[in-house]
């Protein structure tokens, strides 16, 4: 077969390795790439919302399978277009991917199918907004509903944080005019469910979990995450199987009876409460970094998952409704570039990855030769063994490999497990 893939990332390069490792791949293409995935696949200079240039790449080339992994791609409605021309495209449609670009379709899907999540109210006027956080406990949760660059939710620990929040998302429309939802304040570890979906289908990936800030110890700002370890120990089988029975398959189920059936992989971002297992969010897509842990222990053929997927059939892969995964553990750390995630430089040469086993690139690029960093996270290491402790000592071993003067990375990932 020969396949597509749609964006430059980590979550692009792991997609890129797991099928590379398929024998059905016969040929890999990837838009827009980067360098690291220059080596894996051929890389065409197309962006990844540029539907028009994409879809005539992919009927010149004859390609047989298309896979989305960015958000902006699925925004800007790559799958409905791909689809309305009878191409074959792993990813949900514009109406499905709803349940990531708005927080109120999410939670009212939720509210009606009895999905566990935190409870909420949505408001467009903020003297209203306002009133209602002031009539409860803080902290206040407040969720911009719609796309705002990850910066769309405050979790205000003040009256004075949760007003200049409310006066920003609904009275200065700063990412546009929209509504915000309030929900209640939820505690508990976090974890990343990812299912493969089809319909009604859906089909488990391993567990894992992100680490957002930017320095140990759980410190600093905000990031699109340093790092990720799959397996979860603080998660045992049950737990996971009544995620999986009372969240992602009803989710999945859900999404059909609406109208707008979900194909693609649905990516559970959990909550273990002291309540119980609630969803904080979903998102439409592999997430990124966790891709990159949990699909280097996917022993079943990737092809044959997003291929019979992507056509509403069951894979032949898929035994007993799960898919088969290796036990070893996998944990990875981001070097990011100084200064991210507010404003750092670009173009520092990068040495020593020949002598890394796993290192997927998050923004790197090619020139003369040579490999230079070209954005905030820039690669991901990633450290294989027979316990999540193993994995995290080959990990750290494996970046100190890295030579490049711009970088910094965290040395305490999968702290939350050990
Ligand atoms: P979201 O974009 O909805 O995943 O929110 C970003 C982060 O805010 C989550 O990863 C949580 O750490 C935190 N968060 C979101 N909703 C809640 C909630 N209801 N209670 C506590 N923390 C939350
Ligand atoms: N790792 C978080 C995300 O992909 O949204």
């Amino acid at each position: 077969m020969k396949i597509l893939v749609i964006g430059s990332g980590g979550r692009e390069h792991a997609i890129v390795d797991a099928l590379a490792r398929s024998p059905k791949a016969e040929k890999i293409y990837c838009a827009p790439g980067n360098a690291g995935i220059a080596r894996q696949a051929e890389c065409v200079n197309l962006k990844d919302t540029d539907v028009e240039g994409l879809l005539a790449f992919a009927k010149k080339e004859q390609i047989d399978l298309t896979v989305v992994g960015p958000e902006a791609a699925l925004a800007v409605g790559v799958v409905d277009r791909f689809q309305a021309e009878g191409l074959t495209i792993f990813g949900p449609t514009k109406a499905a991917t709803r349940i990531e670009s708005s927080k109120e379709f999410a939670k009212e899907l939720m509210q009606k199918y009895e999905i566990p999540t935190a409870g909420f109210r949505s408001f467009t006027l903020y003297e209203e907004a306002l009133a209602y956080v002031k009539s409860r406990p803080l902290p206040a949760v407040l969720k911009y509903d719609g796309l705002a660059a990850g910066k769309g939710v405050v979790i205000a620990e003040t009256m004075e944080e949760a007003d200049a929040a409310l006066k920003d998302m609904l009275q200065d429309d700063k990412f546009g005019k929209g509504k915000v939802v309030i929900e209640d304040f939820l505690t508990g570890p976090e974890f990343s469910f990812l299912c493969f979906v089809s319909g009604e289908q859906v089909y488990p990936m391993v567990l894992s979990q992100d680490h957002k800030r930017a320095y140990d110890g759980d410190k600093g700002p905000n990031t699109g995450g340093m790092g990720a370890y799959s397996p979860l120990p603080f998660i045992s089988e049950e737990e996971r199987q009544w995620a999986l029975e009372h969240v992602m398959r009803p989710t999945a189920k859900a999404m059909v009876e609406e109208g707008c059936p979900f194909t693609g992989v649905l990516y559970g971002g959990l909550m273990k409460t002291p309540q119980g297992i609630k969803v904080i969010e979903f998102n439409a897509r592999f997430g990124d970094p966790e891709t990159e842990v949990v699909l280097p222990r996917l022993k079943s053929d990737i092809v044959e998952v997003f291929d019979a997927l992507a056509k509403g059939e069951v894979p032949a892969c898929a035994k007993e409704g799960e898919l088969e995964w290796h036990d070893f553990a996998t944990l990875g750390i981001v070097l990011a570039s100084k200064g991210y995630p507010e404003a750092y430089e670009k173009g520092y040469e990068i040495k020593g990855l020949e002598h890394l086993s796993k290192v997927y690139h998050m923004g790197t690029t090619a020139k003369e030769g040579k490999i230079l960093t070209n954005g905030g996270r820039v690669l991901f290491v990633v450290g294989c063994g027979a316990t999540l402790k193993e994995a995290q000592q080959h990990a750290l071993a494996e970046v100190e490999k890295v030579e490049c003067e711009n970088l910094f990375h965290r040395t305490d990932i999968g702290h939350w497990a050990l």
